[in-house]
């Protein structure tokens, strides 16, 4: 019988019992994992964390200001890092969706060890592993996921200098994602986080096809709102595994009102799916695909075409790059 109550009390007397009196550096992404993971120690250590949350400009529209507002008035000790810039100098020109993820892997673990030797010196560092990421990574089938938060996939910590020689903290090692979003539930973490889609650490950057600009960014960062608000609006979120927009590079010959345009086209992406390995294309009803293609086009200008992917995993990926 899973009580949750009993786990949350459960996990904070066994965080305390491992780092004591240590200080605890956590990665927060903006997902349920480690937003929960930081409520979870904000509660068992309080001061004695540091979640550090790097805004590196490929969030959606109003991320940063949603995890802030859910993690600061519940007592997290949350530093947001500005670190628009340097990711946007390394990716610039840059177009291959591989290239891209490790240019931000290595900006990502940059900007961190930095952080960690500001706000530091530190003796834990904390992860949001969940069971099926250890059953994986011990399996050998595949790597631990690379989110932005997860910073042990990025290089082995064992190896890192000495000032930044932590420990692992893992309390979430022995769960699943649905005890994670009930542990979140009882922590207070808003609706919206808790039961949020998964969003890839390389966020926006795989999202617009090619080389990413600030304008195509912002322009994605439009249409995603209209979407993903629009799936909450007509009660169909829920329903899907995730959804997504993408900027394509193609642009097409349009007309608003006596002129012709010439304009980007958007693709919109909704998945089910039990375990992102396969997904099938989600049956959206035509009518909130009209009216998602009508407010898109009304409200991006830089958009004079709407397309949805009807594609199944396999033979395409739920991402576009
Ligand atoms: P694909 O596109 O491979 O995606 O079908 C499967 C799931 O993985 C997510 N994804 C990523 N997550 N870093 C991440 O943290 C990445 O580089 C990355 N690439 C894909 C994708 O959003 C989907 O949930």
């Amino acid at each position: 019988d899973w009580n949750a109550e009993h786990i949350v009390e459960d996990l904070i007397d066994g965080v305390r019992a491992q780092v004591g009196d240590g200080r605890v550096l956590l990665a927060i992404s903006g997902g349920v994992d480690s937003s929960t993971l930081g409520l979870l120690l904000a509660r068992a250590v309080g001061e004695k964390l540091t979640a550090v949350f790097i805004d590196h400009g490929l969030l959606r529209l109003g991320e940063r200001e949603q995890v802030e507002a859910a993690l600061l008035p519940l007592g997290v000790n949350l530093i947001t890092v500005d670190a628009r810039a340097e990711f946007m100098g390394a990716l610039t020109g840059v177009s291959d969706p591989e290239q891209k993820r490790k240019i931000i892997g290595r900006e990502f673990i940059r900007a961190f060890e930095r952080e960690a030797r500001i706000h530091g010196p530190f003796d834990y560092l904390a992860q949001g592993t969940l069971y099926p990421d250890v059953i994986e990574s011990a399996g050998g089938l595949h790597s631990e996921k690379s989110g932005a938060a997860n910073i042990k996939s990025h290089h082995n910590v064992g190896g890192l200098p000495d000032d930044l020689a932590f420990k692992l903290v893992e309390p979430f090692r022995t769960l699943f994602k649905d005890e994670v979003r009930e542990i979140a539930r009882l922590l207070g973490l808003p609706e919206h986080i808790r039961m949020r889609h998964p969003f890839p650490g390389p966020g926006l950057a795989i999202r617009v096809i090619g080389a990413i600009t600030e304008e195509k960014l912002d322009i994605l960062r439009r249409v995603d709102d209209i979407f993903i608000s629009g799936l909450r609006e007509f009660g169909l979120y829920d329903g899907c595994s995730q959804a997504l927009a993408v900027l394509t590079p193609i642009q097409s010959v349009g007309v608003m009102g006596d002129e012709r345009t010439y304009s980007y086209t958007a693709a919109l992406r909704a998945v089910t799916t039990d375990d992102f390995m396969t997904a099938e294309w989600a049956r959206l009803p035509y009518e909130f695909l009209a009216t998602m293609s009508n407010r898109i086009v009304n409200h991006v200008h830089e958009i004079n075409r709407v397309v949805y992917d009807i594609t199944g995993k396999p033979p395409a990926t739920i991402e576009w790059e």
